[in-house]
């Protein structure tokens, strides 16, 4: 089959396949819709229905703090890709806090984020583009003082962000000194 006919087929399959992705798309649509009139109060409520927002703490814990870690943990293996994977993940999870908390009393977050972070986070891309032990080990000292300077700019100093260790992948500092 060549031509005009072919042409014609062709094009008849393609009709098919669109109706086909309609017919599959209007069913998706019913079923979401039946089973959320069907739901009960058993269904986790949407986040719109609450109007549940995390809050700077929870994005810190569920969000910065591990990633802080994990790029941490990735150079002590060696593993640079994931360190790259993690420290993307970490600047977008800095922007996705700015986006989600604006402002922290009358000082822009998303501006203090770039301030303290920007330099850091230069560094580090640097540092594990060229695999530079050395220069990382400086970069994630510097983005940890970053952490730190900006809760103690806005009033949460009592959280001290340090070095995770081979014997604790935490990096919360609980310890360091006594607070009695
Ligand atoms: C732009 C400011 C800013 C930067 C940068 C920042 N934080 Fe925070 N962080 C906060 C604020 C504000 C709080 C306190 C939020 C509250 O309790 O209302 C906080 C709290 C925390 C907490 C405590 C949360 C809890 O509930 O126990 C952790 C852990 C934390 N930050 C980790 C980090 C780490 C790790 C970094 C660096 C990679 C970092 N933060 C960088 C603003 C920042």
């Amino acid at each position: 089959m060549s031509g005009p006919e072919a042409a014609g087929t062709r094009r008849r399959q393609i009709v098919v396949a669109v109706i086909a992705i309609a017919a599959t798309a209007v069913l998706v649509i019913g079923l979401a819709t039946s089973r959320s009139v069907a739901a009960g109060p058993d269904t986790a409520p949407s986040a719109q229905a609450t109007g549940y927002l995390p809050s700077i703490s929870d994005l810190m814990i569920a969000t910065i703090q591990p990633r802080h870690e994990r790029i941490w943990r990735a150079e002590q293996d060696g593993n640079w890709n994931f360190a790259a994977y993690e420290l993307g993940n970490l600047q977008g999870a800095f922007k996705r806090l700015g986006i989600a908390h604006p402002t922290q009393g009358d000082i822009s977050l998303p501006d203090m984020i770039a301030s303290v972070t920007g330099q850091p986070f230069q560094e580090l891309n640097n540092a594990i583009k060229s695999k530079d032990a050395t220069a990382f080990t400086k970069a994630y000292a510097d983005l940890t003082d970053a952490c730190n300077s900006c809760h103690q700019a806005l009033n949460h100093g009592a959280v001290e962000i340090g070095l995770p260790s081979r014997t604790s992948a935490s990096d919360l500092k609980t310890n360091s000194t006594s607070r009695n």
